[in-house]
């Protein structure tokens, strides 16, 4: 699904020097390389301030607490994403609140969460699915008007960029009161280990979100609050930053390689090919197919028996896992939700995919669907 092999080989001189750079430094945890990281991190993101993190799951988990949510508080989340979305709520004993996603970008429907606002409702994490941008300035009015938090899970749609009804255009992960993301390696952004960051334009949060991650911390040994201990390493910090600077031509290959997809499965019955909404440009975490009148696992199972890997993202909604039964998980009607987890296919898509390898895959996509 991902060749992280090659696209390192392209960059290796570079990574080589700065994995070395920080080996005889030996400041492997903190310090200037990882600050540098942050910086620039926040300079492409246009966000005042990005807090480093052990990984994505972490950065939720710490924005939760910075945000003082307490035991049965409801978090209002989609069940169509990651289960790290949902599970850092419920480490902190929250109540997620399980909404539809929209059928077309598979990401937050603002009416289904008005719907789900109770006197409970503490926080709204809307997700980024796949690269597509959830509808965050309906999402933004909805929480204005019911005085809530919003965290976006951008762990998936780095660099994406959201454009309001009136010009503005915002990153995705900077327009909330805070947003997380993750650079696993297969992320757009990854690094190779484990990493996270959160972001926030909120001086006081950013204080709070950099307390948490460093055992409630303010001055050293001086621990004002229960935090947890999550650090994004200097290694990792090097490479990250040497990755971002090809962030945008990494974007501009996926959403090339999307394109081509696009055009083979035109007008295809049976396949619908992703949405793109006006107000966002689609970095393309994942190119994800629906496919109706044809069996998607049957599917799945042809291009694996010709060599082609597909997922499935995610064969088994959150409100559906054994993990959420203890918080009423099976007790939500999400239609919508079950509809796209029966029917959606994630094809290769990545930085080194050529139109070879393209031509292939939809190839036997279509020999299977046209058969
Ligand atoms: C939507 C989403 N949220 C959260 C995460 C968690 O990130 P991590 O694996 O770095 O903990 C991921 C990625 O794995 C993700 O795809």
């Amino acid at each position: 699904m991902v060749d992280t092999k090659t696209q390192y080989q392209k960059i290796k001189k570079e990574v080589d020097a700065a994995v070395i750079g920080v080996l005889e430094s030996s400041q492997f945890i903190g310090g200037k390389v990882v600050n540098d990281f942050a910086a620039n991190l926040a300079a492409y993101n246009q966000v005042k301030h990005v807090i480093p993190c052990a990984n994505g799951t972490d950065a939720l988990q710490i924005s939760m607490m910075a945000l003082g949510l307490q035991p049965g508080d409801e978090v209002i989340t989609p069940s169509f994403t990651y289960i790290a979305t949902v599970e850092a709520a419920a480490i902190l004993k929250l109540q997620p609140v399980f909404v539809e996603v929209d059928k077309q970008s598979f990401c937050m429907d603002p009416i289904a969460l008005e719907k789900a606002i109770t006197p409970k409702t503490k926080a709204i994490i809307p997700v980024h699915l796949y690269g597509h941008a959830a509808d965050m300035e309906k999402i933004m009015a909805i929480a204005k008007r019911h005085n809530l938090y919003v965290i976006e899970d951008n762990a998936q749609a780095i660099g994406s960029k959201y454009t309001f009804a009136d010009g503005t255009v915002k990153k995705t992960g900077s327009i909330a009161h805070i947003g997380c993301t993750s650079f696993y390696p297969s992320k757009n952004l990854g690094a190779y280990g484990d990493g996270g960051a959160i972001f926030t334009n909120d001086d006081t949060l950013a204080e709070k979100l950099k307390m948490i991650a460093a055992h409630g911390q303010s001055k050293r040994y001086y621990h004002d609050m229960v935090g947890c201990n999550s650090r994004l390493d200097a290694v990792q910090a090097a490479i990250l930053d040497i990755k971002l600077k090809h962030l945008d031509t990494y974007i501009d290959a996926r959403q090339k390689a999307a394109g081509f997809y696009d055009q083979a499965f035109a007008n295809h019955p049976k396949i619908t090919v992703p949405f793109r909404a006006s107000y966002g440009t689609h970095v393309f975490h994942q190119y994800t197919l629906i496919v109706e009148g044809a069996s998607r696992d049957a599917l799945h199972q042809y291009l694996a028996d010709n060599g082609v890997p597909s997922m499935i993202y995610y064969p088994v909604p959150c409100h559906k896992q054994k993990m959420f039964e203890a918080f009423g998980g099976s007790s939500f009607d999400l239609p919508v939700t079950d509809w796209l987890t029966e029917r959606v296919i994630s094809l290769p898509i990545h930085t080194e995919l050529d139109e070879e390898q393209q031509t292939f895959i939809i190839s036997k996509v279509l020999e299977f669907l046209n058969k």
